[in-house]
């Protein structure tokens, strides 16, 4: 917990993406609080809650329903407890490999560092379009670019579970060796998935840029 809290929490490029997530989903509750209330937030691959922690902060008094998730048992009981000031927490398992199309609909997902997990990420961030609501929109916060350092830290979380593919065989990742996305392949892929990349942070001038980590703001149009 404590290496990963490290990587995913306590350091500079992670405290301004979680605290931009935590605003962008502030805002777009805000704006579509006036359609639908509450409005419904799946989280993904939730984890050691660094994202959440940033996030449901900046929800404070917005009308929402959150449903914090992730493919493993272990971190829902400590996010039990975590969160347990908020009653519009809910907590389950999903594995966004198997289980998407599964889902009830939802106006905003979060994703922080979970998608480069996906099989194949043109079918996954397809299902995640469809399970939005229109004018509903993904947070995702991934890393651009594959770093030394922060390798040697996530090397077992990319080996793939007994009778499963290894992530990316079929997607934009083919061929390459490689588990992360360009910046410039994030926003092709979700063109193509019908998520329009409204905003992406920080801009390639913020000196946090240099750690080629962002987040994405993908949004489904309201009449698809
Ligand atoms: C690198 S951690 C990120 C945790 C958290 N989102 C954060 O940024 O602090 C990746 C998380 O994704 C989860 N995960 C891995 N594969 C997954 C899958 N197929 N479906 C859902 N979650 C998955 C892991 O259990 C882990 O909690």
């Amino acid at each position: 917990m404590t290496t990963a809290e490290a990587a995913y929490r306590d350091n500079l490029s992670s405290r301004y993406l979680n605290l931009a997530a935590g605003r962008a989903v502030a805002d777009l509750v805000d704006g579509m609080r006036g359609d639908r209330s509450p409005v419904r937030v799946l989280e993904l691959g939730a984890g050691i809650g660094g994202t959440t922690d940033d996030v449901t902060a900046a929800l404070s008094g917005l009308p929402v329903e959150y449903h914090f998730t992730d493919v493993s048992t272990f971190f829902l009981e400590a996010a039990k407890a975590r969160f347990a000031d908020y009653p519009w927490m809910r907590y389950g398992l999903v594995d966004m490999n198997a289980d998407l199309a599964k889902q009830p609909r939802y106006d905003i997902v979060i994703a922080a560092n979970v998608l480069h997990n996906a099989f194949d990420i043109g079918v996954t961030l397809g299902q995640l379009h469809d399970l939005l609501n229109p004018g509903g929109a993904v947070v995702i916060i991934e890393t651009c670019h594959a770093h030394c350092e922060q390798l040697t830290s996530v090397h077992f979380l990319m080996s793939p579970g007994q009778d499963q593919p290894h992530a990316g065989l079929t997607d934009v990742r083919a061929g390459t060796d490689r588990i992360f996305l360009t910046e410039q392949e994030w926003r092709e892929q979700l063109v193509a998935a019908g998520l329009h990349p409204e905003l992406v942070l920080p801009e390639g001038d913020h000196p946090v840029a240099l750690l080629d980590q962002r987040v994405f703001i993908g949004v489904r149009g309201r009449g698809e």
